[in-house]
């Protein structure tokens, strides 16, 4: 362990995981387990910035958690964690608090989106976010943080902190860099191939537990190209939804889209469509399957949560312990 690279990285519990979380972010990060030391949490702190249901959350949180492992994320081989279990991240949190800026926290467009989109309820965590995710990271001083393109602001206000609190007491802090998969593994929703797969179109997002059915419903729905040309063949700029299903289907398959485009020449998008559904769905079915059951075996989960804390809270612990000094607070 001790020479190994970290990693970390949080998902929140605030929506159902979906192809996207997983072809982009989980499927990879279970491929690194052995070479990395890895850490991937809950982020159910950061959820409450938006209001949820405290049922939904609670379960969310858990079969988030059973999914992580079905996909692969092995508990013996990483550390998976909820981070409310792990106080440091409150504590560190509150310290980061006071080395980020007004201005730079003003800057961040994930603040700007959800502050206009819930208008009602703009208050200072949804502010403040990034310090805490700054705390998140910096708590086990990783090398990487995988995160989709929309987190990378978030990794580069971290790196600022990095600098500014190293710049006052010394090398305390590891400089992280952020990890973003390449292209192939975005995911675009499949009725909106120009952003990408989200919750929130549900009708173009396919989650890890929805039904066979569903999902081939949702496949042979999925938008191609308002072409005539119904020709499966690689081309993102103007055939956005086309490049989207052959992403998918060379991510759950392994083939290129060379082979994608000979297997389907001269078939038209009537049958191409179906094939990634069913691909998709062959690659889905164990995930889910094996999801219900850790679910549905609820001591083992609160083993895994357990062991993941006391794993986490003693790395985090030793940060925490040397930043308080660092600033000055009396030991406890
Ligand atoms: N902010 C991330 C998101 O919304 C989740 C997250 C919280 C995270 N803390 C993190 C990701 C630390 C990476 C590292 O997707």
């Amino acid at each position: 362990m001790e020479n190994k690279k970290v990693m970390l990285s949080g998902i929140q519990p605030s929506g159902d995981l979906h192809l996207g979380n997983y072809l982009g972010a989980i499927k990879n990060w279970a491929a690194r387990a052995e070479e990395f030391d890895c850490y991937y949490f809950m982020a159910d702190m950061h959820t409450i910035t938006v209001r949820q249901n405290p049922a939904d959350l609670r379960r969310r949180t858990l079969e988030q958690l059973a999914q992580y492992i079905a996909c692969g994320l092995d508990p013996e081989k990483n550390t998976l964690f909820i981070q409310s279990h792990v106080p440091a991240h409150a504590e560190l949190g509150w310290v980061l608090n006071c080395y980020t800026m007004f201005g730079e926290l003003s800057r961040m467009t994930q603040f700007k989106d959800k502050s206009a989109k819930h208008k009602d309820n703009i208050n200072g965590g949804l502010f403040t976010y990034p310090a805490l995710m700054a705390a998140d990271i910096l708590l086990y001083q990783p090398d990487f943080v995988p995160v989709g393109e929309d987190q990378k602001q978030h990794v580069e206000l971290t790196r600022n902190i990095v600098q500014r609190f190293n710049g006052i007491y010394g090398d305390v802090f590891k400089m992280p860099e952020p990890y973003i998969p390449k292209a192939g593994a975005r995911v675009m929703g499949l009725t909106t191939p120009d952003s990408k797969m989200s919750k929130s179109i549900p009708e173009g997002c396919v989650f890890l537990m929805e039904k066979p059915e569903d999902i081939q419903r949702k496949f042979k729905r999925a938008i191609t190209d308002s072409d005539t040309e119904n020709c499966v063949r690689y081309d993102p700029q103007n055939k956005p939804g086309v490049a989207n299903l052959m992403n998918i289907y060379s991510a759950v398959t392994g083939k290129s889209f060379e082979e994608i485009e000979q297997e389907f020449a001269g078939q038209g998008y009537g049958k191409f469509k179906p094939a990634v559904g069913d691909a998709v769905v062959e690659v889905l079915r164990p995930i889910r399957e094996e999801a219900q059951r850790i679910l549905a075996d609820k001591a083992y989960l609160e083993k895994v949560y357990t062991e993941g804390a006391q794993k986490a809270s003693y790395v985090a612990g030793k940060t925490l312990r040397k930043v308080y000094k660092k600033i000055g607070f009396v030991a406890r």
